[in-house]
């Protein structure tokens, strides 16, 4: 539109071409690409008055957030020199535009390939596992998650407990579903990390889904394959504890995974731990590492030099030396992390500590693991195909 300059007013309406060029720069929350790339920007006009109406097209009529699109979009137009106003109206795709959506962001290939096992894939996949129940995979798990998006990185997590589903609530995503376009599945966004639980599959939260045997591995499948997770640097899963039907299911989906066992410093622990890293490798999967979790209890007299050791000592060592030896390359124990009532606090709120008290030594000690396993500053040598450091 050719605006000549206005003598009276300072700024002249901006051009169609600068409305398109903001509209840009927003991003859909749930795709994470931008809205003028997923042809969700219908009609937009410009008004020599400086009104700017802008209709966008949602995915589906229930996109939980529309709120968010309507302000990141009347934010982005309204910075232009030259607006006066901002109009948001909200349409819906078509059917055919939403097949024409999933064709661009899947391909037109099969949609039961899994993304993270094809060659090339340059995701780090990473299955958090433990022997024993309760050791604080979940709690590892999330707070590794927001660590490594704090580091920039684009991050995944799968909930794959088929009996607990924790990881929702301690991101304070416990009651979000996902919306779903066509046969894709969005993640549920939370604290900046990607989020599907195998609960969010089930139609109702207080629904028993007794997952087993086929309809397990189908679920799983579908977490992985069907959910649009976009381009990740790293993800994570959460597995139930044990050497059970998802450790398996896993193994033969994600051969390409590493596995971090989680750990308490009891003797009895250990051993179950090795388990769980025995059978990691028995599903050709590398033991990136030990996180012993609950290591101690820093004295409430003295402080954290005097370590009071409330379950035992030198547990994550020893699974660290044991898996080591027994597979031939180094298991680093990647963290020793205390016990402190604020990261149980933190999972039950919904705010993981690494988010609520960063200096707590229990969040720079979580901190550390996931520096350690996203800089890829232990030996990378002897890693399988398909493991490329994250960072790009
Ligand atoms: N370092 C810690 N300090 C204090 N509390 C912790 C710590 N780690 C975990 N917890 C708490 O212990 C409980 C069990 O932790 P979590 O749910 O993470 O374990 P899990 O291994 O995932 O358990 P499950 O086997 O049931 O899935 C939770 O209430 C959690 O908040
Ligand atoms: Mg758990
Ligand atoms: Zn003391």
């Amino acid at each position: 539109m050719a605006t000549m300059p206005d003598r009276e007013t300072a700024t002249s309406a901006p051009t169609l071409d600068q409305v398109r060029a903001a509209l840009a720069t927003v991003n859909d929350p749930e795709i994470k690409k931008p809205v003028t790339e997923l042809g969700m920007v219908d009609e937009v006009s410009v008004g020599a008055d400086g009104v700017v109406a802008v209709q966008i097209l949602l995915t589906v009529a229930a996109c939980p957030l529309k709120e968010t699109l309507t302000r990141d979009v009347t934010a982005a137009v309204g910075a232009l020199a030259g607006v006066s106003r901002v109009d948001v109206s909200l349409g819906v795709m078509t059917d055919e535009q939403r097949q024409g959506l999933r064709q661009q962001l899947k391909g037109a290939g099969s949609s039961r390939d899994i993304p993270f096992a094809l060659p090339g894939s340059l995701t780090r996949v990473i299955a958090v596992a433990s022997g024993k129940g309760g050791v604080g995979k979940s709690s590892v798990t999330v707070n590794l998650a927001v660590a490594m998006a704090g580091r920039g990185l684009s991050v995944g997590v799968v909930d794959a407990d088929v009996y607990g589903h924790s990881v929702p609530d301690m991101l304070g995503i416990g009651d979000r579903r996902p919306t779903q376009v066509e046969d894709m599945i969005m993640p549920v966004d939370a604290h900046g990390v990607r989020v599907m639980s195998i609960g969010m599959l089930k139609p109702r939260r207080d629904q028993v889904v007794a997952w087993r045997g086929p309809m397990l591995d189908r679920a799983l499948v579908q977490m992985l394959a069907d959910v649009f997770w976009g381009d990740l640097d790293v993800l994570l899963l959460d597995l139930p504890p044990g050497t059970g039907d998802v450790a398996i299911s896993l193994g033969q989906h994600l051969s390409n995974a590493e596995v971090l066992v989680v750990t308490t410093p009891q003797q009895a622990a250990a051993e179950v731990a090795e388990r769980a890293g025995t059978m990691a490798s028995m599903m050709h999967q590398r033991v990136a590492g030990v996180v012993e979790n609950m290591s101690y209890l820093p004295c409430p007299h003295c402080g954290p030099d005097h370590r009071l050791e409330v379950f035992g000592s030198g547990g994550g060592a020893r699974v660290a030396a044991t898996l080591g030896k027994r597979f031939g390359y180094d298991v680093p124990v990647l963290g020793e992390v205390p016990l402190d009532p604020r990261l149980r606090a933190g999972g039950d709120s919904g705010t993981p500590l690494l988010l609520s008290d960063p200096d707590a030594p229990a969040a720079q000690a979580l901190a550390e693991v996931a520096r350690t396993l996203t800089t890829g500053s232990r030996g990378l040598a002897g890693m399988q195909l398909g493991l490329s450091p994250v960072g790009r």
